[in-house]
């Protein structure tokens, strides 16, 4: 059966998505592959990879360096809406997959392909991801997704790989299951799957364990322009110097360590570990600067969609309408977000210490304490009156 003629896969380099080359023409009648890989800061030699693909019998392969895109137009607007799953993970796997999906739909315009392709298995969120975002933007293509059908384990895909010369992983491949960008690292499976087993320290690579860190605290400030993190240092920086500045200091001392069990999409619930340093960082800082600029009410609305919008991420709804309603709804709130916030650094933790902004709507002269104040305490008298009006009719009829 012929499921498609021109294919652009999405493609890691890594033993699956290379047996998905064969696989797709010799299974799947296809007749062109093109693969595309793309840079999205994960520091790897793309250059190696491009030649395995065309070793694997791709007709074409690309790769695209797209971390800037990534970081400004995928990373800073969930920063600016401070976007957790479930309270913790800063989406740092979840954000690459809409911008893949949407350098996959470019290509397959770019050169005629009438189907595109990954190499997620079916148990996972990334299909949901890739799937859903390609039928955003182009419900015309076809998505071809080998890995979810074959059906085959571990060695047989490796001995199926090792029939058109794909080499097996040489050394003894690692337990786990790894996905790293410029924003984090993901790590689960292997000695990870039993939720009570302590993550082995080896496994992480941009942060360092609280015994190794410096024993001198480092204070460090962020300064943000409606939103967006902009400086760092009183030093303006582009956004992936910034990423991969803050990164470096804040895994320096042990910050951006996650462990969490985790509801998948397809319902599975999953041990997951990540490290994603200056993600966290820049989240609560943004999030701490949005306390001193945006009133109360807009403030405990927005963490409410917040809630919505990291969960539309997380499930694959990046080009949804409602994902683009938000964003509006977001944006006008970050037109005054501008500032610094000073963070201290030490041990693990990441601690606002300071912060400060033009646009600063605390009043000094309403919070003091001292002499200055010009708060109307006897005006509070009428305001608790009116206020508790309703509790106390209520009680009056209630409690006799
Ligand atoms: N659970 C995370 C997510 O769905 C990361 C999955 C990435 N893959 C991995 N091999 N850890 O966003």
């Amino acid at each position: 059966m012929v499921r498609a003629n021109k294919v652009v896969l999405a493609y890691s380099g890594g033993v699956d998505t290379s047996v998905c080359i064969p696989y797709l023409m010799n299974e799947w009648g296809v007749k062109e592959v093109i693969t595309l890989a793309a840079d999205l800061g994960q520091g790897e030699e793309l250059g190696p990879i491009q030649e395995k693909a065309l070793k694997c019998g791709a007709k074409e392969s690309l790769v695209v360096n797209a971390v800037e895109t990534f970081v400004k137009d995928y990373a800073f607007p969930s920063i600016q809406a401070n976007a957790l799953y479930e309270n913790r993970y800063p989406l740092s796997t979840a954000l690459a997959r809409p911008l893949i999906a949407k350098l996959l739909v470019d290509a397959a315009r770019e050169y005629g392909a009438d189907a595109v392709a990954h190499g997620c298995t079916g148990k996972g969120n990334d299909q949901v991801r890739f799937d859903v975002a390609i039928m955003s933007l182009a419900p015309d293509l076809k998505v071809l997704a080998p890995a979810r059908e074959w059906g085959m384990s571990r060695e047989q895909t490796i001995a199926y790989g090792e029939k058109f010369g794909i080499e097996s992983p040489v050394k003894k491949s690692s337990p786990y299951s790894i996905d790293r960008n410029l924003l984090g690292r993901s790590i689960e499976a292997g000695p990870l799957e039993d939720p009570m087993v302590e993550p082995p320290e080896e496994i992480y690579l941009m942060t360092k364990a609280i015994a190794d860190t410096p024993d001198e605290p480092e204070y460090v400030t962020i300064g943000f322009e409606q939103g967006i993190p902009t400086q760092l240092n009183g030093v303006s920086l582009d956004p992936v110097s910034l990423v991969t500045q803050l990164n470096e200091i804040a895994g320096n001392h042990g910050v951006g360590r996650i462990d969490m069990v985790e509801n998948r999409v397809v319902g599975i619930k999953s041990r997951e570990i990540y490290e994603t340093p200056a993600l966290l960082v820049l989240i609560a800082a943004h999030r701490d600067l949005e306390s001193l600029t945006l009133l109360a009410d807009v403030t405990h609305y927005k963490r409410g969609l917040e809630q919505t919008y990291s969960e539309m991420i997380y499930q694959g709804l990046w080009y949804s309408p409602l994902k683009e309603a938000l964003d509006a709804f977001i944006l006008k709130t970050q037109e005054r977000v501008s500032g610094v916030v000073r963070i201290k650094f030490f041990k693990g933790n990441a601690i606002i210490v300071g912060r400060e902004s033009e646009n600063s709507i605390y009043s000094p002269d309403l919070a003091t304490y001292g002499a200055e104040d010009q708060f109307d305490h006897r005006a509070a008298e009428g305001f608790i009156y009116v206020w508790g009006l309703p509790t106390k009719v209520w009680a009056q009829k209630t409690k006799g």
